[in-house]
């Protein structure tokens, strides 16, 4: 008797199942670095956000975003891939509604909600033009954080450089892919006959952004020595005519007191290196924390480390309301 061929695992398969129990085992210990940084882009991302609004938040983690769309006075929604996440969520906010849902295939039915947002979803899900099609077709307004260019998110830039070349991570989406406001654009887009308009003047940002596109680090990101989110008073994407995308950059500092908080950070609040840094044998884990130990230096100031962070807020509305 042959064996009945086996079905081929739907593709990314390997790569979100890593992801959910990596994200899920991380639901507890996000808080102490991840969110402080994914904070940054919730002022931003609510300027999209009225009362009123039917919000879905996608890859909400443990839900912070959700909770500040509710005190705006909107009704929300929180879904994420990762069990461990969706629970985390419902236990901090037991008043509001947290689901289990894979982005790239969405449980609602086409225009349920005015907005959805999705802050750094898409360099998670192997699929992202499935996943922005399906936030597309759920809601009239979608807006989208991501993570700048890697050498301007030194806190999350630096410990990967120091934990390039172990192993560990399952081929699956590409994390720099739309680090850039073209090709986040491009992605929001979807396809769809856009215009595009960037906040900032070209050649000319203001405080707290910059053109998109160039990527390159400006003079007005020095340290604010604080954490606090900035430019929330920013002009609205959602002002734009339907169909046109608006991107805008956000730049702020993370201000970490040690190594220790940083190396502990990373362990509990992201998937692709704290796998790596898990994975590692002893001696390779002792090399990975002096080099990034040296790679840190030029951030150290007398009260721990001063680490630049760049996202891109990008804003497409679909159609009036
Ligand atoms: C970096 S965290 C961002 C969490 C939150 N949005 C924030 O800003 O703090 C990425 C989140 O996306 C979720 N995620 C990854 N792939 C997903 C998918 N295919 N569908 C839904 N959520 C996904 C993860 O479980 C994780 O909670």
């Amino acid at each position: 008797m042959t064996d009945a061929p086996r079905a081929a695992a739907p593709p990314g398969s390997d790569f979100k199942a890593f992801e959910s129990a990596g994200w899920s085992a991380r639901a507890g210990t996000y808080d102490a670095l991840m969110a402080r940084a994914t904070a940054f882009a919730i002022p931003p991302l609510l300027a999209h956000v009225k009362p009123g609004d039917r919000v879905l938040d996608v890859g909400c983690g443990p839900g912070a975003l959700v909770a500040a769309a509710a005190e705006r006075g909107a009704h929300v929604t929180g879904v994420d891939l990762a069990d461990g996440m969706v629970e985390e969520s419902r236990r901090r906010h037991p008043a509001l509604t947290f689901l289990q849902a894979d982005a790239e295939a969405l449980p609602f039915d086409d225009d349920t909600f005015d907005v959805a947002l999705g802050a750094f979803l898409v360099n998670h899900t192997p699929d992202a033009e499935a996943a922005v099609r399906e936030l597309r077709r759920v809601a009239r307004t979608v807006a989208l954080a991501a993570w700048g260019p890697e050498d301007e998110v030194a806190f999350l830039a630096l410990p990967s450089a120091a934990a390039q070349g172990l192993g560990g991570v399952p081929d699956g989406s590409d994390s720099e892919r739309y680090a850039n406001a073209d090709p986040l654009a491009a992605l929001l887009a979807g396809g769809h006959e856009t215009t595009r308009s960037d906040d900032a003047p070209s050649g000319d940002p203001g405080p707290g952004e910059a053109a998109p596109g160039d990527g390159a680090p400006r003079g007005d990101d020095a340290p604010r020595g604080d954490d606090a989110p900035r430019g929330d008073d920013a002009p609205r994407g959602d002002a734009a005519a339907p169909g046109h995308v608006s991107v805008r950059v956000v730049r702020d500092t993370l201000h970490v007191d040690s190594l220790d908080t940083l190396w502990d950070g990373i362990r509990g609040g992201t998937v692709r290196t704290a796998a790596r840094i898990e994975g590692a044998t002893d001696e390779e884990r002792a090399r990975v924390r002096a080099r990034l130990t040296d790679l840190a230096e030029p951030f150290r100031t007398a009260t721990g480390y001063e680490l630049p962070v760049t996202i891109l807020i990008a804003c497409c509305p679909r159609r009036a309301a």
